[in-house]
């Protein structure tokens, strides 16, 4: 009897060995292709810019040999300054990145009126969406509460969403953005398209820094995949939250609360360092 037991264990021992070694492969095998993905992807982003400004920029500079017309001249220098442009905001968003991995991520809070800032995001992106033929509208009352945040860090929160609900949503399609005081002094942000949509599984990529629900180079929309993991962890540094509810094929609502100015004044004391500064202590 003792024997069988011991064989028995044995075969236990044996098959949990085997489970193990089959997870930890396909974890490995996971990894290694998010990590290509990954590369493939981040060259491409810096490449493709690059070399539009490499390109455009000798042939400006041999426009005198090549005999180029005025008008030609200005939409290459547009494309060399649209290129840089986009340049800056990749490496801008991978710098964030890794310093708010790092902890070492800082906001510089005051008094704001966030309505200010989303009539000003709306309006930067009136244009994209006109040119991608989707609807962006707003209700967005002018009597919500200031609340303590900062301005810039939530100017590029709001952009990042906005830029993925017309991003993400075909021609023809729908945002909206939507504010509401809560009834304790804060206030709720909605961000709502009827575009694409995730399911769960997609929508945990879309979390992680560099994921992105089609990773391939052939995806159908640039970008590094590090607005929404930026924009959570922004909102987690102003004490808010920033939910995603998403349907596959039906569209997506972020909401982000921003708590009242006055609980955020009392919970930051303890985290506080000089001036209005603190340190992130994001949690994911
Ligand atoms: N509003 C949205 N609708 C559908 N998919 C979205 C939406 N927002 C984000 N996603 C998905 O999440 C991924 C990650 O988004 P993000 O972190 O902003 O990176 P990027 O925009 O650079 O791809 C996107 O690639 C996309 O697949
Ligand atoms: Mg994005």
């Amino acid at each position: 009897m003792s024997e069988y037991s011991a064989l028995l264990g044995d075969a236990v021992l044996r098959h949990r060995t085997r489970i193990a070694e089959h997870s930890a492969r396909i974890e490995s095998e996971l990894a290694n292709r998010v990590k290509s993905e990954f590369i493939a992807n981040m060259s491409h982003e810096l490449r493709t810019p690059l070399n539009t400004i490499i390109g455009f920029s000798k042939i400006l500079v041999e426009h005198d040999k090549r005999r180029i017309p005025q008008h030609e001249i200005v939409e290459y220098a547009q494309l060399i300054n649209d290129s840089a442009g986009h340049l800056l905001s990749v490496i801008n968003d991978i710098l964030d990145i890794s310093k708010i991995q790092s902890g070492k991520f800082t906001i510089d809070t005051r008094e704001i009126n966030v309505d200010e800032i989303l009539r000003y995001c709306v309006a930067s992106f009136q244009k994209a969406a006109e040119d991608a033929r989707i609807k962006l509208t707003t209700d967005i009352p002018n009597t919500l509460p200031p609340v303590r945040g900062d301005a810039s860090k939530l100017k590029q929160t709001f952009t990042n969403l906005l830029s993925n609900a017309v991003k993400f949503t075909p021609p023809g399609g729908q945002a909206m953005v939507t504010a509401m005081a809560t009834t304790d002094g804060g206030l709720v942000v909605e961000i709502k398209d009827n575009g694409v949509g995730m399911s769960e599984q997609e929508l945990e990529v879309a979390m992680t820094p560099f994921g992105q629900v089609d990773g391939s180079r052939t995806r159908w929309r640039e970008g590094a995949g590090l607005g929404l993991p930026i924009a959570r962890s922004l909102i987690d540094l102003h004490g808010g939250r920033m939910n995603i509810d998403s349907q596959k094929g039906k569209g997506t609502t972020v909401s982000v609360l921003l708590p009242s100015r006055h609980q955020v004044s009392a919970s930051r004391g303890r985290d506080m360092v000089l001036g209005e500064e603190f340190v992130a202590t994001a949690s994911d």
